[in-house]
């Protein structure tokens, strides 16, 4: 059921209130150096904890690893991995659970998996599956870097607040900038205006979304399947299994649309050693496959379902119109937290199209 991938396969597994959340991969090749402290340093800058902005959920979040390495290193088979759930309140989801939250998978979850189901913490919708997503992706992104490919996520907006950069900047001077605030974002005027953003929508009781965009550089040229596994593909089916995320486009992406060709394609350069292009419309890609350029895509993350204002809903029991207030601890804004989520799903979707093309 929660299952991605051909060459490597992946299945998240657990739940927001079970006793665990990871994740199972098959299909990375023996011998992938893997560092626990390198996957645990991951997953820190997804947890809550030490965070001003973010929810007050205690998330731990300690790796554990199952099985899969021998001194440090992948041995070819199935690696296992989880993190403990420690933080777990169940009271105020028990109050709700007749009554689903307004932009919550709740509604919908209910009726497909019936009144059984453990939906507590928002269950296997919860942003806490995206922990087996970084684990993997840490796994995945160690395969790229040996290779030579570099993925980067960073945060471009938060409610109406745009961070703005030179677009010149190589990643490792992005990614160091991005590094200095809690926000992911490079641009540090922008990242103070971001943070006012999210604790204005805390303080009335309401939350923000905003964009995160992803990158990765180094790509060999014509990496990717044509037609159902194109890069856009891989990356926005992963991309899309991020709780939260409701769009994706790569490049000029929806601008395309009001350009013309003249200005919308790229033109080739022989730069003395290498076929390049003086521009990046096409984010990197074209035919579904790498063009060598960066590829470049903006996620859309939408603001926090679960806010603590009145709202509408229907009580499933006595089918009443009635009010809920949400109330248990939740983040004001998912950005700041998937960035690394993006990154993630990024290193997960090139491995696999790298591994399947014979790149990698
Ligand atoms: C890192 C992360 C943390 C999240 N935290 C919350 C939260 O505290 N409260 C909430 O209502 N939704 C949160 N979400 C989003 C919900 O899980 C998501 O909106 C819900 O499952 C419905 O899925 P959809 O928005 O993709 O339709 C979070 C998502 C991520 C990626």
């Amino acid at each position: 059921m929660m299952s991605f991938g051909k060459r490597l396969r992946l299945t998240l597994f657990g739940t927001s209130h079970g006793p665990y959340v990871g994740v199972e991969v098959e299909g990375f090749p023996a011998g992938l150096a893997v560092d626990a402290a390198m996957i645990q340093a991951e997953l820190d800058r997804r947890s809550p904890v030490g965070r001003a902005l973010a929810t007050r959920r205690h998330e731990e979040d300690r790796l554990v690893i199952d099985e899969g390495l021998v001194d440090g290193r992948t041995d070819g088979g199935r690696f296992r991995a989880h993190v403990a759930n420690t933080d777990i309140r169940r009271e105020p989801y028990d109050r709700l659970r007749y009554t689903p939250r307004p932009g919550h998978a709740d509604f919908p979850a209910r009726h497909r998996f019936g009144e059984e189901a453990d939906l507590s913490g928002g269950g296997i919708f919860s942003g806490r599956m995206t922990v087996g997503l970084v684990i993997a992706g840490s796994l995945a992104r160690r395969l790229l870097r040996d290779h030579g490919i570099e993925v980067a996520a960073f945060t471009r907006s938060i409610g109406h607040v745009d961070g703005s950069w030179d677009e010149a900047l190589g990643l490792r001077e992005l990614v160091e900038a991005a590094g200095a605030n809690e926000l992911g974002c490079p641009d540090p005027v922008a990242a103070a205006a971001m943070g006012e953003a999210i604790a204005t929508a805390r303080r009335a009781g309401d939350s923000v979304g905003g964009i995160i965009e992803g990158q990765a550089t180094g790509l060999p040229v014509g990496l990717g399947e044509p037609f159902f596994d194109s890069i856009e593909s891989e990356v926005a089916q992963l991309a899309f299994a991020i709780p939260g995320v409701k769009g994706i486009d790569f490049g000029a992406g929806f601008r395309s649309a009001r350009m013309r060709g003249s200005e919308h394609n790229d033109p080739f350069v022989w730069d003395g050693s290498t076929v390049r292009t003086s521009t990046n419309h096409a984010g990197g890609i074209l035919g579904g496959l790498a063009t060598g350029a960066a590829l470049v895509f903006r996620v859309a993350i939408k603001p926090t379902a679960s806010i603590a204002r009145p709202q509408g809903t229907v009580d499933l029991r006595t089918k009443a119109n009635v009010e809920i207030v949400v109330t248990g601890r939740h983040d004001p804004c998912i950005v700041p937290r998937a960035v690394v989520v993006v990154e993630a799903v990024t290193s997960l979707a090139l491995a696999e199209l790298g591994l399947r093309g014979g790149f990698l």
